[in-house]
């Protein structure tokens, strides 16, 4: 089903829940994103973040509707929506420790069959993060936190995505590898790639997003501009609702 929508809406999202086993974890939430955008996902711990990204994805059990550019994202089938260029980055990484990083990177273009597209993206993984270059040929599991953030966006990126879907990527890392890594997300979105940023900690996103929705107990409790946001209490006033 193809619906008719306002061209810059690239996401849309309606009624989606999602379960373990018997347990809604996710209620119905409605969101969007708008071409371009940097929206942040933000919660408390236990508040449905990843939840909502697996959602996102068709990797739980879900009721309601995504659709990406007017077209319904299947329901319980990753690899598709993987294909219409949804793309998570989950918590924790998911890169695969005992493989090079060169080797990992290489899963994120296993669909691919263009040599040159191929090059054309690993060149610009490695522009983006030139310490992953000096470490091709070690294993993933040797890097550093923060050198393990950027193997799993880059491998995300040889993937093409066309709305990037971030799990927490600050979560264990020092002060100023997080700042570097929001750096290099805020300039892919600059240069046009759409993001969906999930953070616990509110204040690293607030430069960043133009939109934030508040998660809080399974639910979107509200929907902020963060640069409206003045203070840390008031912030603490949209959490604690
Ligand atoms: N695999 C799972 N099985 C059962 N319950 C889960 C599972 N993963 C998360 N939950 C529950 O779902 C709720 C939301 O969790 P989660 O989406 O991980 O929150 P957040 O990412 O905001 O910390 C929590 O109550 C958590 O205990
Ligand atoms: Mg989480």
């Amino acid at each position: 089903m193809t619906a008719a929508v306002e061209p810059s809406r690239i996401l849309s999202v309606e009624g989606l829940s999602a379960r373990y086993g018997h347990v809604e974890a996710l209620h119905p939430v409605d969101l969007h994103v708008e071409t371009g955008e940097l929206v942040a996902v933000l919660g408390p711990n236990g508040a449905g973040k990843s939840t909502l990204m697996r959602a996102l994805m068709g990797l739980v059990p879900t009721q309601g509707s995504v659709a990406f550019h007017g077209h319904a994202v299947p329901r319980r089938s990753p690899a598709k929506a993987a294909a219409m260029g949804l793309v998570l980055v989950p918590e924790g990484r998911g890169i695969f420790a005992p493989m090079t990083v060169a080797e990992n990177l290489e899963l994120g273009a296993y669909l691919l069959n263009d040599k040159q597209e191929f090059a054309r993206r690993h060149d610009r993984v490695m522009t983006l993060f030139p310490r992953l270059k000096e470490r091709l040929a070690q294993t993933a599991g040797s890097l550093s936190g923060g050198e393990q953030q950027m193997l799993a966006v880059g491998r995300a990126l040889m993937s093409d995505p066309k709305l990037l879907l971030l799990d927490e990527p600050s979560l264990g890392l020092a002060p100023r590898v997080i700042e570097e890594i929001l750096q290099t997300l805020g300039e892919l979105n600059r240069a046009g790639l759409p993001i969906i940023l999930v953070e616990q900690k509110a204040p690293l996103v607030l430069t960043l997003a133009r939109r934030a929705y508040i998660m809080s107990v399974g639910s979107i409790a509200a929907e902020i501009d963060p640069r409206q946001v003045k203070s840390h209490d008031e912030l603490a006033h949209f959490y604690l609702g």
